[in-house]
């Protein structure tokens, strides 16, 4: 059975140097969209196009998945539903999800992202104090259960199942 570890944190909290680790580890391949974003694009977002890279690099995690090797999304995920979707689209396949939360307070978050501005500027964007200061307020934090792979519970209301509400997310998943 193969193994998708799928990072869960903030920004600066430390997860894609978790990520180069576990690769390591598990002789897994890693999926860091800012390694495909900053390059192509010059910055984390542009207008959306995040949404269908990251779909594609989902479909290549499972098709990874499907040839037997390891993979690591370093998607950082900071809503449930996301984390739900993807562990249901993995275990789906037969394989095993497993989150991996990078947890970080606001002092060593700001302290990293200063650490990792001024070592290597051209794998990283700007962020602002107030970004740090809301993005926490957006973040999901999962729970004991979660990390431990409890069952995953239905999609949101309206929605057919884990797939379609995948599909609608990232659709480029398909
Ligand atoms: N456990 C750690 N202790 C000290 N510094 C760390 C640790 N993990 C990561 N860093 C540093 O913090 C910065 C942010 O780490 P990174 O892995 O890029 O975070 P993320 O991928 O969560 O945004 C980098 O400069 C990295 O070298
Ligand atoms: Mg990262």
């Amino acid at each position: 059975m193969t193994t998708l570890f799928l990072t869960v944190g903030l920004p600066g909290a430390g997860k894609t140097t978790r990520a180069r680790q576990l690769a390591k580890e598990h002789s897994a391949l890693r999926l860091t969209p800012d390694e495909w974003m900053i390059p192509l694009f010059g910055e984390p977002e542009a207008n959306g196009k995040r949404d269908v890279l990251e779909g594609r690099l989902l479909w290549l995690a499972l098709e990874t998945l499907r040839l037997g090797t390891n993979v690591i999304l370093d998607f950082g995920c900071w809503s449930r539903d996301e984390r739900s979707a993807i562990r249901w689209l993995v275990e789906s396949e037969g394989e095993t999800c497993r989150l991996v939360y990078v947890p970080v307070d606001f002092e060593t978050q700001r302290a990293r992202i200063a650490h990792r501005q001024s070592t290597t500027p051209e794998q990283t964007f700007p962020m602002s104090e107030a970004d740090l200061v809301r993005w926490r307020t957006l973040f999901e934090e999962p729970d004991g259960a979660e990390l431990e792979g409890h069952e995953i519970g239905g999609a949101p209301p309206g929605w057919q199942g884990w797939l379609a509400w995948a599909a609608d997310r990232w659709p480029t998943l398909a």
